[in-house]
This record gives C-alpha cells, sequence and structure tokens, in this order.
C-alpha cells in the first residue's frame, strides 16, 4: 500500500494516540493496556501475529538494557521489527525533520531523550505514535510495568500505599500520576531540593492522592510498595558527589525495609546502583520484585503496542 501523502493540500494530520508522557492515555486506555498485558503474558502466541507488517523506529540518546530489548522484543512477538538507532536526535537535521522520514517507513516512533521537549517535538510532528521511552521528566513504560507487577504481587490498587524513596525524578513522576491515578496512595520522601517537580505533583494530586515529605520513616511506614531509583539519573551523573551528602539517609536497606508491613515488597526499575540508593540484600532479599519488574517491561509495552497501533 502506498503511503498517505500527508503534505498534499487537504490531507489532514489524522488524530494519533501518543504516550509523551503518563496522563497521554485517558484511564480507559490505561486499563485496556494492563488489560492487554495481562492476556498477552498468560497467552502470547495468540497475539503472535497481531502487529504483523508493523515496523518501529526506536531512538537512543541513552543507554539502555531493558528498554531497548523489551521494545524489540515486543514487536517481534507480535508479528513486526524494529529499527534501532543510537545517538543525538535532531543533530545532523532537525527534529522534524527526522520525524517526517520516520513516519513514512515505521508505524510508531519509540524515544529515549535528554529533554521532554524533544518528546514533544517529534509527537507535534508525527503522523504515527510517538512513545516516550524516557526523557528527564517521565518513564510512562517502566510505570506501566511497574502497576502491572504491583497488580501480581497484591491483586489490587485500590488502598494500596506506594513509598517512593529516593531522587524526585522521571521514575518518581510516572508513578505518582499512573500508580496514584489507580487509587494508590504515593508518598515521595526525598532529600530537601530534590522533591518531584511542582507542575507534575499538583496534576497528580488532582487524580489521587499524593503525599510529599523529607522523612523517609514517615513514607516506608505501612507501606506495601518500597520503591527507589537510582540518586544521579543519566544527564546528572556530574552532579553525583554533591548528592552523595544528601542522600544516604534515604537509602533502602534492612533496616528500613523493617520498618515497612511484613508483606511489603520492594521495587527498583533497575539498573540500581548496590551500597548507594539500596543494599544487595534488599536486592537479593525475598521481598524484591526488581526481576519481575524487568519481565513486565515487555508484556506492559506489548499491550501498549497492541493499543495504539492494533
Ligand atoms: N528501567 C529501564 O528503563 O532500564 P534501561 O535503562 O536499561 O532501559
Ligand atoms: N532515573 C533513571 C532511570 C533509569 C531507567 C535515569 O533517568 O537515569
Amino acid at each position: 500500500m502506498a503511503a498517505p501523502n500527508f503534505a498534499e493540500p487537504g490531507f489532514a494530520k489524522p488524530m494519533v494516540q501518543h504516550l509523551t508522557q503518563d496522563l497521554d492515555l485517558s484511564q480507559e486506555a490505561l486499563t485496556r493496556i494492563l488489560d492487554l498485558a495481562a492476556q498477552v503474558k498468560r497467552t502470547p502466541q495468540r497475539f503472535a501475529q497481531a502487529l504483523a507488517g508493523r515496523y518501529l523506529s526506536l531512538l537512543f540518546e541513552k543507554p539502555s538494557l531493558r528498554t531497548r530489548v523489551t521494545f524489540e522484543l515486543a514487536i517481534k512477538q507480535l508479528g513486526g521489527d524494529a529499527v534501532t538507532m543510537v545517538g543525538p536526535v535532531g543533530e545532523r537535521e532537525p527534529v522534524k525533520d527526522v520525524v517526517r522520514n520516520l513516519d513514512r517507513w515505521t508505524q510508531a516512533i519509540v524515544a529515549r531523550v535528554f529533554s521532554q521537549d524533544t518528546v514533544k517535538e517529534l509527537a507535534q510532528w508525527s503522523h504515527v505514535p510517538v512513545i516516550n521511552a524516557l526523557s528527564d521528566l517521565y518513564h510512562p513504560c517502566q510505570a506501566l510495568a511497574d502497576v502491572q507487577t504491583i497488580k501480581e504481587r497484591f491483586g489490587r490498587w485500590e488502598g494500596l500505599k506506594l513509598a517512593f524513596v529516593g531522587d524526585g525524578n522521571n521514575v518518581a513522576h510516572s508513578l505518582m500520576l499512573t500508580a496514584g491515578r489507580l487509587g494508590m496512595h504515593v508518598v515521595v520522601a526525598t532529600p530537601k531540593g530534590y522533591e518531584p517537580k511542582p507542575q507534575v505533583a499538583a496534576a497528580a494530586n488532582r487524580l489521587g492522592r499524593i503525599t510529599l515529605t523529607n522523612d523517609p520513616l514517615e513514607a516506608v511506614d505501612g507501606a506495601h510498595v518500597v520503591y527507589t531509583d537510582v540518586w544521579a539519573s543519566m544527564g546528572h551523573e556530574g552532579e553525583k558527589d554533591t548528592r552523595l551528602q544528601s542522600f544516604p539517609p534515604y537509602r533502602v536497606d534492612e533496616t528500613l525495609m523493617s520498618k515497612t508491613r511484613p508483606d511489603a515488597i520492594f521495587m527498583h526499575c533497575l539498573p540500581a546502583k548496590r551500597g548507594e540508593e539500596t543494599t544487595d540484600a534488599v536486592m537479593e532479599s525475598a521481598r524484591s520484585a526488581v526481576f519481575d519488574q524487568a519481565e513486565n517491561r515487555l508484556h506492559a509495552q506489548k499491550g501498549l503496542l497492541l493499543t495504539l497501533l492494533g
């Protein structure tokens, strides 16, 4: 089939469902993605040709293990394929030109970039879905896998308390928005000066119950889930030494885990720096769900691709 000529006069840019940040998904779309993720995990063979002949462009400005492998495998296991490009987006030619090449050849664009503005610009010009595979502000694909993991462990989201302890970063933002609107009480404990962005907290608070604190003990008290992430995200490595002065009280170690409920689980998006934001003992403990989260990146992203491209 010939590619549609969007440049033709009168050919309107179609409405496209993007995932530039968590709230691009309606509550209905979020529920559908998570239902499909559970179904495709149970019976992957039923979906083996669901996206036959569909291709993804994967753009990576930053390193990745889980996101890259799971998007490549997800589309292949749904009958399609992917091309992966590593390097800065918009350096050799403008972002708006890059995207209007890729959208003629591939049916979705998955981008891990430094700036959320790049994701927004990709989506502004793209005629096919743009998926944020991590930016400075959000990591919505991670949050999808995380809430899938929590549902598997507890059978529900309503009424659970999730304590995010550490840096108020992209992963914290997406959890506030996604876990919060599924009915979890999300408590984020950070050092002073490292709180989540006020505009994200305000948006999350409109949809769910969010508490911000500087006290890690208040956060984990009665928590069902204790979540942490690196203290210096990709792009902030230069601040590592400064951050090491404020973050040690926020380390998720066995002492902090002992203040939670007996059935509380430990979560981390990975990669983890053992000895910094958490310890080897916690990572390897029976409470650790970190490799379930990593596995669910595959299933959750299949649910996402089926919803956006199906
Ligand atoms: N959690 C996560 O996104 O891992 P990668 O950086 O390896 O993709
Ligand atoms: N907050 C981390 C997450 C890595 C998956 C980062 O942005 O580097």
